[in-house]
């Protein structure tokens, strides 16, 4: 079935409901992975919630993702600005990639404006708050269906 998903997080965002909740809101990071959670159950998604604060680790659940899932929704945190590893695993990965933000970057500082992975993403969500993940759960699904 095409139905497996991961969501991807980069740094920091294991401290949601921490850290500056003017930008990321008041959601903690295991409150809002049940919220996906429930809205991949409802939508018979398989859902995988990972996180890491390190670039390498992020490439190599990318890379596995590429045997084991048919979509990825990552929110690569700072590594949006700066990380071509993680350009270049995704590029590979071939099949539904949607690119998400809590905040909205482009209202940001200058160095978040730049995103090295929305020009080879499938789409993007951005400063809809944690809500933009179950957005983009539910736009993951219809991508999955058309493509079978
Ligand atoms: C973020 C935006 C990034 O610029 C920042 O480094 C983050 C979170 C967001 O979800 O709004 O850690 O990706």
């Amino acid at each position: 079935m095409n139905n497996k998903i991961i969501i991807i997080n980069g740094p920091n965002l294991n401290l949601l409901g921490e850290r500056e909740q003017s930008q990321y809101g008041s959601d903690t990071y295991e409150g809002l992975k049940k919220k996906c959670f429930d809205k991949s159950k409802e939508l018979d998604l398989m859902v995988e919630f990972a996180q890491s604060n390190i670039e390498g680790k992020i490439v190599d659940l990318i890379q596995n993702a590429r045997k084991n899932f048919n979509g990825i929704i990552i929110n690569a945190a700072a590594f949006t600005h700066t990380s071509v590893a993680i350009r270049d695993a995704l590029d590979i990965f071939k099949k539904p990639i949607i690119e998400l933000h809590i905040s909205n970057i482009y209202k940001r500082e200058e160095f978040r404006q730049k995103s090295l992975i929305s020009d080879i993403a499938t789409g993007g969500i951005f400063g809809l708050g944690s809500d933009g993940y179950i957005l983009a759960i539910i736009s993951m699904q219809k991508l999955l269906k058309n493509e079978n």
